[in-house]
């Protein structure tokens, strides 16, 4: 009597799993990639910095969408051209990662999402 019990709970967990997984297929979130990426070891999960990296709140008044998105694919390249990240820069040992990894879609939705904040 116990076996087909947990067959059945095994194939409830399974649909479970699946209906999950399809909801990914929609529009990349942003957050979500946020959080995936790990960019909260360095800025904070709620953006205000830490000794790694600095706060990510009011970027809109630096940046547009897509200079953002750029920048995600290769800060080191920005960096050296823009006086004011070059000065931020020189407070962090360690330098932001490139995430060219990142689909473009992907870095656009990330973007679109830290502009919100
Ligand atoms: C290892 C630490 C580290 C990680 C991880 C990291 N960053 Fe950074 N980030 C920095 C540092 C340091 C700077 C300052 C510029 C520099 O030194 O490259 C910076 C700068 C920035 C800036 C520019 C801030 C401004 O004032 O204009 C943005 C936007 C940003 N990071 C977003 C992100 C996002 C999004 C992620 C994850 C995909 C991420 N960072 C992951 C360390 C990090």
């Amino acid at each position: 009597m116990l076996k087909p019990l947990l067959i059945l709970s095994a194939l409830v967990a399974c649909a479970c799993v699946s209906a999950k997984s399809s909801s990914t297929n929609s529009a990349p979130n942003g957050g979500a990639i946020f959080r995936a990426s790990r960019c909260a070891d360095c800025h904070a999960t709620d953006l205000t910095g830490s000794k790694a990296g600095p706060s990510l709140e009011g970027l809109s008044a630096n940046w547009t969408r897509s200079e953002l998105t750029e920048f995600l694919a290769d800060p080191a390249a920005v960096v050296s051209k823009d006086a004011r990240l070059g000065a931020l820069n020189m407070q962090y040992s360690q330098d932001m990662p490139a995430y060219d990894d990142l689909s473009s879609k992907q870095r656009d939705a990330l973007a679109g999402w830290l502009l919100t904040k």
